[in-house]
């Protein structure tokens, strides 16, 4: 039934600051980017800095290593007790992942202090919903963010995993729903005949009371949980087609979101799927001067150690897509390359290692050149 997917928030960001100073060539694989603007931005759109890093997909961009690596993740768990690890705009990150584990790509934030602190994201009928995304990705791992979702028809609050070439992994809260959850996923951008989404029902007031939802993402299956407790697992070899692996398998940031479902712009289904349009008349929209979701806490378990068993070198800072990586086989390696825009050329001084294909440790490459 739901045929779309939290990137219809990332489509209203086109609009905004991306291509205001930009003469905007776009971008797919099958016409990446030219030399002289080489990264392929999330929106598909040529440029340089900033769009050479969170969201640039490889595959589109003038070479596959004209995107800067993707920051290495870190086992951590992010509290919300201040903002101070949250980039107010996104256009000012250089791609120091030590420096900011958040990035706001459009949209306002606040931080409340009812319980301690926690991150609010609004949603105003001028904003047009926020987004928050990881300066890090994840390339499997277990992923729980604890939240609080809005509780208005229109309005979807969101809590997903996203690839550069759009793999995609999701919790979403759609409208006045308040008891249910969905769960969804999305290989390369690809929505299934049959789609994936699932309604987890019987969840306490969302919108009253904190839950743990997890994503807990691994090269063979997906399982997602509530308060701890699985409510779905799908095994990635039940979505094979043509000995491709329709699965999620490329590094992701973790984006939050807030975002306008029941608008006039929208999908007429997206509206309905989303609880009607919103009511800017909502008391506690003129209350509050915008809608809201809060977010406490999300806790990151990379799978690295796990992988490679403590063996990936210290000096180890992103992901990159290998040198043979294509749509099919999206090859995932580990570099220790700058992931600055302002560092040395990703070309330079860059060793790969530990080759995985599709998930898998195909091969330990370690101080093999492989024409990154
Ligand atoms: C890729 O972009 C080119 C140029 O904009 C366009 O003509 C083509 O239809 C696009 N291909 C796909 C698959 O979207
Ligand atoms: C981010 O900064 C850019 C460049 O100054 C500006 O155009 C844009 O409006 C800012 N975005 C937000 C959400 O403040
Ligand atoms: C990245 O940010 C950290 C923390 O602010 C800082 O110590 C470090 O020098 C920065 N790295 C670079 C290469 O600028
Ligand atoms: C990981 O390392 C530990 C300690 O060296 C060893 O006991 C264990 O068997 C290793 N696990 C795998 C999966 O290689
Ligand atoms: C890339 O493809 C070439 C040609 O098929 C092959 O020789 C090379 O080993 C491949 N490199 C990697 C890293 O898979
Ligand atoms: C990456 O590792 C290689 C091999 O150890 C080394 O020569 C190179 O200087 C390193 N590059 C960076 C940016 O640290």
């Amino acid at each position: 039934m739901h045929s779309i997917t939290a990137s219809a928030l990332a489509a209203a960001l086109i609009s905004s600051t991306y291509l205001l100073s930009v003469q905007a060539t776009s971008c797919n694989s099958t016409t990446p980017c030219p030399a002289s603007a080489p990264c392929c931005s999330e929106f598909g759109f040529c440029g340089s800095d900033d769009f050479c890093l969170g969201g640039c997909n490889p595959l589109a961009s003038h070479d596959v290593n004209s995107c800067r690596p993707n920051p290495i993740c870190d086992s951590a768990t992010h509290a919300f007790t201040d903002n101070s690890r949250i980039l107010s705009n996104a256009t000012f990150f250089d791609g120091n992942a030590t420096e900011y584990d958040w990035v706001v790509d459009k949209g306002n934030i606040m931080n409340t202090d009812s319980s301690g602190g926690e991150l609010a994201l609004l949603l105003t009928e001028e904003n047009g919903g926020t987004r928050i995304s990881s300066t890090r990705y994840v390339h499997y791992g277990k992923i729980t963010a604890t939240l609080k979702t809005g509780r208005w028809g229109g309005v979807v609050t969101a809590f997903i995993t996203m690839s550069d070439i759009k793999d995609e992994i999701d919790w979403e809260f759609p409208g006045a729903a308040t008891t249910e959850g969905q769960t969804n996923f999305f290989w390369q951008g690809v929505i299934p005949q049959q789609t994936q989404g699932d309604t987890t029902k019987d969840i306490s007031d969302t919108f009253a009371n904190y839950h743990d939802y997890t994503i807990d993402w691994q090269p063979d299956s997906l399982t997602w949980s509530v308060d701890g407790n699985a409510v779905r697992t799908i095994k990635a070899s039940d979505f094979q087609s043509n000995g491709i692996n329709q699965f999620p398998n490329t590094p992701s940031r973790i984006q939050l979101s807030v975002w306008p479902a029941g608008i006039d712009s929208m999908p007429q289904g997206t509206v309905q799927w989303a609880g009607g349009m919103i009511n800017w008349d909502d008391p506690d929209y003129k209350s509050a001067g915008h809608f809201y979701a809060l977010v406490k806490q999300v806790k990151v378990e990379c799978n690295e150690a796990n992988i490679l068993n403590g063996t990936m070198q210290a000096d180890t800072t992103g992901y990159v897509y290998g040198a043979n990586a294509s749509s099919q086989q999206p090859g995932v390696a580990y570099t220790n390359g700058s992931t600055l825009i302002n560092g040395a050329s990703p070309m330079m001084g860059m060793q790969a290692r530990g080759l995985k294909v599709a998930g898998v440790i195909a091969a330990t490459l370690i101080g093999t050149a492989f024409a990154l």
